[in-house]
């Protein structure tokens, strides 16, 4: 939603208990409230921030504005969980209060040292005329998730990027730690620069390079670069503005991607081995996905559900954006897998055979399994009209289609209204749906489609048009 720059820069303590209590209001008329993901209690949702293991609980952050479903001021609000399923909001946050982010906390990340998270974050600095002054800056948060800000600017913009310079991931590689930024170079390219924290003191941190990720520059911004690692190979995860398209296929505003590699050369900057680059996600919306390894490997990701730069059906509601489920990555023949934790299925309450449903509460997960060979078409949120979500899986052609032209209040169609991907043979997919939102995993996450869906209110049924498939349905529990 456009809101003039002087009610989304507005600071939070000028606004009244009145304003914030209508704002509720407007957020509880809304009738696609999600049950088991994460939503901005009010305000605008963005990037997964700051997602570690820490103090015994996963940690997650969001970005958010929380006084409409614009881009304003920004703040981090903290969640936690046990299980990377049940997240709880705890009332932290990381306020935009400090001459270093007087303008918004924007996107970082986090890891644990000692008996702290260290926080690694961008602070938005604006002068009076506007000119924008990107900080990279830290904080520690303790166990009581107490929050202390440094006052030292950890990395000042560089000589060779733009004002568009953000987004620290730091992460531990053999002992030593790195951080890679989001840059624009000033002939206005898309890269990433490499940092180490000398004797691993993050308030010293030392330029290593610009990373050489096999990337063409033919994006004119990287945001949230994410370097993780899965079996031990480093798979980079970013977010590429106005890739070209002769790149790599893409439909969304903004394409979420990822290369995997095969060796990390710190000495010479370099991500060796690059694939080309992938579509994270098929769907309509992903974005900003966030990786993190655990201290035995394991990798896990978050997204976004939304973009930047669109508006969505819930903006009247004064909320915008969602969390998606947690995936775990694995790669398999070269490929990038990311699949939900096994312990999602503690959301099924009761289960039935998958078949036609004329109504549901769009709140299931469907465990399916598709014939060989034949094209399956199925319609999720389905109406009496017969319209609804229309997935097809198509195993003739090798193809996987969502349309969501028929399905709810229609938003962002200037991107189009279908998304596909090829995928020779689709086994099985896994579909989780709650109220508005659609996350596909085919094949034990080979393939994912990540979209929002504003049903409108008969929207609910499920219907097989066509072809042969069978499974489960599990009602599932917010
Ligand atoms: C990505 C992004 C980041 C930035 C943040 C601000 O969506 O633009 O680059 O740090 O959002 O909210």
């Amino acid at each position: 939603m456009n809101l003039p720059t002087e009610v989304r820069y507005r600071s939070y303590a000028d606004w009244t208990d009145e304003e914030k209590a209508e704002i509720r209001a407007h957020v509880a008329a809304s009738p696609w409230r999600a049950n088991y993901h994460i939503e901005p209690k009010t305000g605008l949702l963005n990037d997964p921030n700051g997602f570690s293991y820490f103090n015994g609980k996963f940690q997650l952050f969001y970005q958010n504005w929380p006084f409409g479903a614009a881009h304003g001021l920004k703040q981090w609000v903290h969640t936690e969980s046990q299980d990377l399923v049940h997240f709880k909001e705890t009332g932290i946050t990381l306020q935009p209060d400090h001459e270093n982010d007087s303008h918004g906390a924007y996107s970082g990340s986090a890891y644990p040292i000692d008996d702290k998270l260290f926080i690694f974050y961008t602070g938005n600095v604006r002068n009076q005329n506007w000119v924008r002054d990107p900080r990279q800056i830290g904080a520690w948060m303790d166990k009581q998730g107490h929050i202390e800000k440094f006052d030292d600017i950890l990395i000042k913009q560089p000589a060779d990027a733009t004002e568009h310079f953000r987004d620290p991931q730091i992460f531990n590689y053999k002992g030593q730690y790195y951080a890679i930024v989001g840059a624009q170079s000033l002939d206005k390219k898309g890269f990433i620069k490499l940092y180490k924290a000398l004797n691993n003191d993050v308030h010293n941190w030392q330029e290593v390079g610009n990373l050489d990720f096999g990337g063409t520059g033919s994006e004119y911004m990287i945001e949230c670069p994410n370097l993780v690692f899965v079996d031990d190979q480093p798979v980079l995860l970013y977010s590429p503005q106005g890739l070209d398209k002769t790149e790599l296929a893409y439909d969304n505003i903004y394409p979420n991607t990822y290369k995997i590699c095969q060796t990390f050369d710190t000495n010479k900057s370099a991500l060796l081995g690059a694939s080309k680059i992938f579509n994270l996600d098929y769907g309509f919306e992903a974005y900003a996905t966030q990786g993190f390894n655990m201290p035995d490997g394991k990798a896990y990701c978050v997204s976004w559900i939304g973009l930047p730069d669109i508006d969505y059906p819930t903006d009247r509601y004064d909320y915008q954006g969602a969390m998606s489920l947690v995936k775990e990555l694995s790669i398999k023949d070269g490929k990038l897998y990311q699949y939900p934790v096994s312990a999602i299925t503690s959301l099924r309450t009761t289960q039935e055979v998958f078949g036609d449903k004329d109504q549901t509460d769009n709140c299931y997960e469907l465990d399916l399994t598709f014939a060989p060979d034949q094209k399956t078409e199925l319609l999720l949120f389905a109406d009496q009209k017969g319209q609804g979500l229309k997935l097809t899986v198509d195993n003739n052609k090798g193809k996987v289609i969502l349309d969501r032209s028929q399905a709810g209040v229609q938003y962002a169609t200037e991107f189009g209204t279908i998304r596909e991907c090829q995928l020779d043979q689709t086994q099985e997919a896994r579909i989780f749906v709650d109220k508005s939102i659609v996350e596909i995993f085919i094949n034990k996450g080979e393939k994912v489609f990540t979209s929002r869906v504003f049903p409108q209110a008969d929207q609910s049924g499920l219907k097989i048009l066509s072809g042969q498939v069978s499974g489960t349905y599990y009602h599932l529990k917010g």
